[in-house]
C-alpha cells in the first residue's frame, strides 16, 4: 500500500535535502512521479473514490504535486552550481606561470628621420609622393637627362633585374619627379622619400638606402627660393638657429645650374659636431631643374621653372643622432635599436 499523502511531503523533502548530486535528484524525481511513483500512485487512486472525496483528494494531491516541483527546481540549482563551482575549481589556471620574455622594439632612426625631413617640409606646404623601386631606364636615367652611355650611368652601380632588359631598382629618389609631372601639372611642390638601391657595400655604403626628393615648380621660382627653402630646413631638422649652410657649384645632369649643400661642422674630441666651427660636410645636391627633363614631362618651360633637391637619409640620421657606421641601421640588432631607436610616442610629440 502507498505511503499516506499526509505523510508524503516530508518524506519527498527529506529525501530532496539528502541528495548529493543530480544523478540522485533525478531518482527521486523518479521515485515520485514515475509510472509507480509515490505521488503517481495516489493519482490512480482518485477513479476509485466517490466524486465528492474525489475532489478533496485531487486538490491535495496538486498542492502536493506544486509544492514538491518547486524543491526538485531548487535542490536542481543548487546542485547545479555547486557542480560548476566544482569543475572550475578542477580546472583552475595557474597564474602564477612566468611569461614568455617580450622585446619591444622602436621606430628605427630611418623612420623618424623620414617623418622629422616630412613634417619641416609639409609644413612649407609640400605633399608627400611615391615611385615604385622597381623602375625602369627611361624613368630613372633618360628622361632625367641621362641618356645611355652617358658616364653618369656608371657612376651609379645600377643592379638591372634579371630576364627584364629594361627593369632596374632604382638607383635614387629622382625618377618619382617624372612620374610625378606625368600625372600632375605644375604648380606643384613634393618630396618624395623612399628605398634606393645600388650595388656598392663597404663602411660608408650599403646596397639598399634611403633618398629623400624634393620638386618645387611654379611660375617665377628661382635659385633664391631654393636657398632659402633649403636654408630653413638645415636649420630646422639639426636644431641649430644659426647653422652656416654653403651652396657649392657642382654638377648634376638634370639640374642647370646644380649646386651641393654643406653645412657646417666642426671636431669635438674625435667626434664630428653639426654647428659653426669653421669646417664644412657636404649633406645633399640640388639644382634648378633642367630644361630638358622638363621638356620630357612636357611641361611649358616658357611658364613654369623650378628646384629640385636629393637628400641620402642615412646620413642626415648618422649627423644628427651620432651614429657612426652606416651598416648598424640594418643589422636588425634591438640592443642598438633600444640604444638609437624611437618610440612612437616620442615621434608623435614631435609632429
Ligand atoms: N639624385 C641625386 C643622387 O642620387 C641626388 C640629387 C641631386 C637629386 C640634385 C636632385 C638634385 O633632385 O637636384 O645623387
Amino acid at each position: 500500500m502507498s505511503v499516506e499523502l499526509k505523510n508524503l511531503e516530508k518524506i519527498i523533502e527529506e529525501k530532496i535535502t539528502k541528495a548529493r548530486t543530480l544523478d540522485e535528484l533525478n531518482a527521486i524525481r523518479v521515485e515520485v512521479f514515475g509510472k509507480k511513483g509515490l505521488i503517481t500512485a495516489h493519482l490512480k487512486s482518485l477513479a476509485d473514490l466517490p466524486e465528492k472525496d474525489r475532489k478533496e483528494k485531487g486538490k491535495k494531491i496538486n498542492d502536493l504535486k506544486n509544492i514538491v516541483n518547486s524543491l526538485l527546481q531548487n535542490k536542481n540549482k543548487n546542485l547545479s552550481d555547486t557542480e560548476i563551482t566544482k569543475k572550475l575549481q578542477k580546472e583552475e589556471i595557474d597564474i602564477t606561470l612566468t611569461t614568455r620574455p617580450y622585446d619591444q622594439g622602436k621606430l628605427n632612426p630611418i623612420t623618424q628621420t623620414i617623418a622629422e625631413v616630412s613634417t619641416i617640409f609639409q609644413k612649407m606646404g609640400f605633399e608627400t609622393a611615391l615611385g615604385p623601386d622597381i623602375e625602369d631606364d627611361y624613368h630613372n636615367f633618360t628622361a632625367l637627362n641621362i641618356p645611355p652611355e652617358h658616364p653618369a650611368r656608371q657612376l651609379h652601380d645600377t643592379f638591372y633585374l634579371k630576364g627584364e632588359k629594361n627593369k632596374l631598382l632604382r638607383t635614387h629618389t629622382s625618377p618619382v619627379q617624372i612620374r610625378t609631372l606625368e600625372k600632375k601639372k605644375p604648380p606643384l611642390k613634393i618630396i618624395a622619400p623612399g628605398r634606393t638601391y645600388r650595388a656598392d657595400s663597404d663602411m660608408t655604403h650599403t646596397p639598399m638606402f634611403h633618398q629623400i626628393e624634393g620638386l618645387y615648380l611654379d611660375k617665377n621660382v628661382n635659385m633664391g627660393h631654393l636657398k632659402g627653402c633649403i636654408m630653413d630646413f638645415c636649420r630646422e631638422f639639426f636644431e641649430i638657429d644659426n647653422l652656416p649652410v654653403r651652396f657649392r657649384p657642382s654638377f648634376f645632369p638634370f639640374t642647370e645650374p646644380s649646386a651641393e649643400i654643406d653645412i657646417g661642422c666642426f671636431k669635438d674630441k674625435s667626434q664630428i659636431k653639426i654647428g659653426d666651427g669653421g669646417s664644412w660636410l657636404e649633406i645633399m645636391g640640388c639644382g634648378m631643374v633642367h630644361d630638358k627633363v622638363l621638356k620630357h614631362c612636357k611641361v611649358d618651360t616658357k611658364k613654369y621653372q623650378g628646384f629640385a633637391f636629393g637628400v641620402g637619409v642615412e646620413r642626415l640620421a648618422m649627423l644628427k643622432y651620432g651614429i657612426s657606421d652606416l651598416r648598424s641601421f640594418f643589422d636588425s640588432d634591438i640592443k642598438w635599436l633600444n640604444n638609437f631607436g624611437f618610440s612612437i610616442f616620442e615621434n608623435i610629440e614631435k609632429i
